[in-house]
């Protein structure tokens, strides 16, 4: 840790060019290496009513205050993702948290089905009502955000960033307590890469004092 800079010189790098891979490999390539990613298993309702749900692992927080978080949703050959179709109708969705339990359904929820089909039902996932927005979240996420559509962006030649504000948030009892989130509870499952997930339970605490000698140089942080 002490002498880190020194570690790796220049010979021990290859540099890795993106231009020659196919736009699938490129994705795989950018979603084996920017990892773990959380997985937000996002519930939406369809025109007839039907409850569709996909797992999206480019998933992140885009602001705390107010609370946006934002999926990033790729697109069939033949067009965009019933989970976009879905939001762009209804300016509405929920962000279930994936935990160590959901992993099956979650795999399983990512087959491309068509869009006359639900995933809730077809995977057997039980759902319950939202409560300020017109959705359903999954009983067996330990915790779901109801979010409103804020905007989307598109991103190069198939992304698009999809914001949501979170207008309510639902957790399992004993889960939460003021702020703060009982990670060992939770156990969350992160995406690495195709069928391959971890889970969180090795978690690596950094010690007490670690920044001290650093203190002289801080700026109050703002979030
Ligand atoms: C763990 C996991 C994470 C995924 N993350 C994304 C993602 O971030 N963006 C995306 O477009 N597709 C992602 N996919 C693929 C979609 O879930 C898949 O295309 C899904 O069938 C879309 O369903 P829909 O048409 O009902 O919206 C992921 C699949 C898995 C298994």
């Amino acid at each position: 840790m002490s002498d880190m800079s020194s570690a790796f010189g220049e010979a021990a790098f290859e540099q890795v060019n993106l231009n020659p891979l196919t736009p699938l490999n490129r994705y795989k390539f950018l979603t084996a290496s920017v990892v773990p990613r959380p997985i937000a298993l996002v519930s939406t309702i369809g025109p007839t009513g039907l409850v569709n749900v996909a797992p999206f692992s480019q998933f992140i927080i885009l602001s705390a205050t107010p609370p946006i978080l934002g999926i990033v949703s790729g697109q069939y050959s033949d067009g965009i993702k019933d989970t976009h179709a879905h939001i762009l109708r209804t300016q509405q969705f929920v962000i279930n948290v994936v935990d160590e339990d959901l992993a099956q359904a979650t795999q399983a929820c990512a087959f491309p089905f068509r869009s006359d089909q639900s995933e809730a039902e077809i995977v057997g996932l039980d759902t319950l009502d939202c409560t300020t927005i017109d959705g359903r979240r999954l009983a067996a996420s330990p915790m779901s955000f109801e979010c409103r559509l804020q905007r989307t962006e598109r991103f190069g030649e198939t992304a698009t960033l999809i914001a949501g504000e979170v207008v309510a948030v639902h957790a399992r009892a004993g889960l939460v307590s003021g702020h703060r989130v009982d990670h060992r509870k939770l156990k969350p499952l992160g995406r690495i890469a195709g069928r391959s997930y971890c889970r969180t339970r090795e978690v690596v605490e950094m010690p007490d004092g670690l920044d001290d000698p650093y203190r002289q140089y801080g700026r109050e942080l703002r979030s």
